[in-house]
């Protein structure tokens, strides 16, 4: 069956067609997937400007989808899906009525999606297996697709807007052990890329000021909650840790490569340190099979090496999943993976779900 997915929770206006065989073990395989980025016209906002971005959103959602129904020449389509929340509230309504649009006029169910189980599913479409241990990893090996054998996992959701720790007990079976009392990670990145004059998106360009820093770690910020009992998180602290240090300096340091480097470096892996540090001790605690990262902050290569070496030095028996890098960052491929999932679930209730359907509808604040 072939799957057309839409995406619109945020900045990024993505459509992707999917093709999908098989029942037990799906072969997915992408006719076509655009994202088109509107960073050039919020980067002198400093982060999503949401008027701006829905504009955005209205006008290039009919060009995004004539280019991706080409790009996958013109196969018919079976479903549609669609990210009905969380994410900004105008954005999504964009996405949601063009997906009834199109369900309407082709007839066609419509399935909502969960944006944050939709980045728990990018790990699902060719899943780059860090690290396999056990039985579990015969089967995802073999499988190529994680089965039954990788449960039960724990997934690691960090993106612009969330940082939650989610016990996955099954397809669909969700429970949220802790998530961020204030800032999301990514957020925490775009501020303090904001405080250090880098450009937006801020983690990417933390990243790299954070890997031109040859010096040594002469600067330490806070990992905030890190031994606290829970799994929450909390960084707005970090960001304003960040702030205070940048006023106490000279204009003339605030401006310096190196001082630059240093911040980032130091931000960068207090992050990784925190995220690390509570992932760990949840999978420990529930004695999980496998570890799942997702969310646009999984795109750095600085977590995802620590994350490894990290579980390899310490001999855990966790299976280790990661999605690709251009599926950690908002895409409308991992929407159709997810759509996919629900459709074996409920399909009887899915042909039901017209476009005039209340559940599709646009809910900023969606829980899994
Ligand atoms: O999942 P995503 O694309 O959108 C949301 O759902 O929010 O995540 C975007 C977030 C932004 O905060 C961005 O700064 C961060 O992911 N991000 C990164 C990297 N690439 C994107 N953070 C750290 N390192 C990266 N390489
Ligand atoms: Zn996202």
């Amino acid at each position: 069956m072939n799957i057309l997915a839409i995406e619109t929770s945020c900045d990024d206006t993505c459509v992707a067609i999917v093709e999908i065989r098989g029942k037990k073990n799906p072969k997915f395989n992408i006719l076509a997937n655009i994202v088109s980025s509107q960073v050039k016209i919020h980067t002198k906002w400093g982060g999503v400007y949401p008027t701006l971005a829905k504009r955005e959103h209205q006008k290039n959602l009919p060009l995004v989808l004539k280019r991706v129904l080409k790009k996958a020449g013109n196969q018919k389509i079976n479903l549609i899906a669609v990210t009905v929340g969380p994410g900004l509230e105008p954005c999504l309504w964009v996405g949601v009525n063009f997906a009834k649009d199109l369900a309407q006029n082709w007839d066609l169910p419509i399935i909502p999606i969960n944006h944050i189980e939709a980045h728990i599913y990018a790990n699902w479409l060719n899943p780059q297996l860090e690290r396999a241990v056990g039985q579990a990893d015969i089967t995802l090996r073999k499988a190529e697709t994680p089965v039954l054998g990788w449960r039960p996992t724990i997934c690691l959701i960090v993106s612009g807007g969330h940082t939650q720790l989610i016990l996955m007990k099954n397809h669909g079976d969700y429970k949220i052990l802790g998530e961020t009392r204030d800032d999301a990670a990514g957020e925490c990145f775009d501020k303090v890329a904001r405080i250090l004059g880098l450009g937006y998106p801020g983690g990417p360009a933390i990243a790299a000021q954070a890997k031109a820093y040859r010096g040594p770690a002469s600067v330490t910020l806070p990992r905030p909650m890190i031994y606290q009992k829970n799994y929450d998180f909390s960084f707005s602290g970090l960001k304003t840790a960040v702030l205070y240090h940048f006023r106490s300096q000279k204009p003339e340091i605030r401006k310096s490569k190196g001082y630059i480097r240093k911040m980032a470096a130091e931000t960068q892996q207090a992050v990784i340190d925190v995220l690390i540090h509570k992932t760990l001790k949840v999978a420990k605690n529930y004695k999980v099979k496998t570890i799942i990262l997702g969310g646009g902050v999984v795109a750095n290569e600085e977590l995802r090496k620590q994350f490894k070496q990290k579980l390899d030095a310490t001999h855990h028996p966790f299976n280790f999943l990661v999605p690709p890098k251009n599926l950690c960052t908002d895409n409308a491929v991992m929407v159709a993976v997810t759509a996919y999932y629900h459709w074996l679930r409920e399909k009887t209730k899915i042909q039901r779900l017209a476009a005039g359907h209340p559940e599709v509808r646009a809910n900023a604040n969606l829980r899994l």
